[in-house]
């Protein structure tokens, strides 16, 4: 399975820190925001990435992340050059595409918890998989509907008067059928070909899975300053108590099966001293222990 990487937008919500980098490019206490969901997919096996941007800011996510070799995975780099909605980066990705399926991952967009993800991405044959997240602002987001059953009844893009309190995550899995259907999108009254418009279509077919996320998960929101400190304190605090990282692209490779301990070891041998390498150091100590 392909993966995109969304990290578009002009970041206007955090004015002025977006002059110079991104939003996805701040830091969430200790790391880039864009660690975050690229560690959530690679955690769940995708490999091969495309990574779309303003033409500005794509230059400084290839500094960052590179060709992502050191990491067992691949990156490709694609431009937005003007943001027409997140459906758009299925054209912009459509020969990254190729025949394959595609999960869809917004780059601000944050999870920390239980293995619901691993189970959908375990599962996942054919058509589309989507999750519903319990928010008490369901208003600001794609909401979802279910029956008593648990089915998805509808789905409506930031809807006046939501019908449920389940908002739709910035994490899409596909099959390859979305590059057609977003082919034949018409943009929205706002002007955006509608990530939630795809949705719909794949409900109309019948072939649209959405999973709840539980009470334990954790889905933050990064958007705005006060949202971005509140990410970064559950961020520490996490760390802190359990000495484990979120959003370690390195650990997420070698849980991956992309990196062999040696591997890591070594990427570990070349970080700068500082807390991360030796979290890392750390990391690879107790996986020794534990085969020893
Ligand atoms: C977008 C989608 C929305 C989804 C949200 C998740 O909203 O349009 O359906 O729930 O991402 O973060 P936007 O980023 O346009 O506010």
């Amino acid at each position: 399975m392909k993966g995109i990487i969304l990290a578009g937008g002009a970041g206007s919500r955090l004015y002025p820190l977006t002059l110079v980098a991104s939003k996805q490019l701040q830091p969430v206490y200790d790391k880039p925001m864009v660690y975050y969901p690229l560690s959530t997919l690679i955690e769940n096996g995708v490999r091969e990435f495309c990574l779309i941007s303003t033409p500005q800011d794509l230059p400084k996510f290839a500094q960052l992340l590179g060709d992502g070799k050191k990491w067992g995975i691949s990156i490709e780099y694609r431009e937005q050059a003007k943001p027409a909605g997140i459906a758009q980066a299925f054209l912009i990705a459509e020969s990254f595409v190729g025949k394959e399926a595609v999960t869809l991952i917004l780059g601000d967009n944050i999870f920390y918890g239980a293995d619901t993800f691993r189970k959908a991405f375990a599962e996942f044959q054919s058509g589309a998989t989507i999750f519903g997240y319990h928010v008490h602002d369901p208003e600001r987001y794609g909401v979802v509907e279910f029956d008593a059953q648990g089915q998805a009844l509808s789905i409506e893009e930031k809807p006046k008067n939501p019908k449920s309190n389940y908002a739709v995550p910035g994490l899409y899995i596909y099959d390859n059928d979305v590059l057609d259907i977003t082919r034949n999108l018409k943009p929205s009254p706002r002007g955006e070909l509608e990530i939630t418009d795809v949705n719909v279509a794949y409900l109309k077919r019948g072939n649209l899975r959405v999973h709840r996320l539980s009470r334990g998960f954790a889905w933050l929101d990064a958007g705005t300053s006060s949202s971005l400190h509140d990410a970064s304190a559950y961020v520490q605090t996490i760390e802190k108590r359990q000495g484990i990282k979120i959003g370690c692209p390195e650990e997420a490779a070698y849980r991956a099966g992309f990196l062999s301990l040696a591997e890591l070891q070594e990427l570990a041998g070349k970080i700068p001293n500082c807390e991360y390498h030796d979290y890392l150091n750390q990391f690879v100590a107790e996986i020794k222990r534990q085969q020893s």
